[in-house]
């Protein structure tokens, strides 16, 4: 009995690995990307895209078990959710009151520790971002979105 219950398991385990998921990847860095027209030191560049553009841009630095399912279609959920909500691959495609916006709305969620996401944090130390780089996010973040004010 148990044998064949771990039988099954195996065969829905490999199955599903031939179930196709998307892969959220672009080798170019696109025309409308954030950092296009937002000039920006080389630390902050690096910081943002540790720790933020795995989910809110065209391009996952998938782990080594991002392309195992069931995983990998709970990794594309929180892809396609965080694109949703900011896509910094097609920042520029934005009005220029939502850039604004989006620019606060990262201010407040970088400060508040609220982004990255926790879960992702576990998994990714690298994109942990301490006070000083929170501070250093905010600063610069706060100060594009005054220089686009006048
Ligand atoms: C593991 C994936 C992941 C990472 C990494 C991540 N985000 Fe998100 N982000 C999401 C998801 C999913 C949502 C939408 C659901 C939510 O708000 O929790 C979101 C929502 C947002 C929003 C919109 C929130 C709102 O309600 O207005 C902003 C702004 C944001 N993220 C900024 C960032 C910034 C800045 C970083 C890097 C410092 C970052 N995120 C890193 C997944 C991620």
């Amino acid at each position: 009995m148990l044998k064949k219950v771990l039988i099954a398991i195996l065969i829905v385990g490999v199955g599903m690995q031939f179930i196709p998921v998307p892969k959220n990847q672009s080798d170019e860095l696109p025309e409308t990307d954030f950092f296009q027209s937002v000039g920006a030191p080389v630390d902050i560049r690096n910081m943002i895209r540790a720790s933020c553009y795995d989910c809110h841009s065209k391009n996952t630095d998938y782990p080594w078990y991002g392309r195992v399912r069931p995983l990998a279609w709970f990794l594309q959920k929180h892809i396609d959710e965080g694109k949703e909500e900011l896509n910094f691959s097609t920042f520029q495609e934005y009005s220029d009151r939502m850039k604004r916006e989006k620019i606060r709305s990262m201010i407040s969620q970088i400060r508040d520790g609220e982004m990255p996401l926790k879960e992702y944090l576990w998994m990714h130390p690298e994109a942990y971002l301490n006070e000083q780089e929170k501070k250093q996010l905010t600063e610069f973040l706060t100060q594009i979105n005054n220089d686009g004010n006048d």
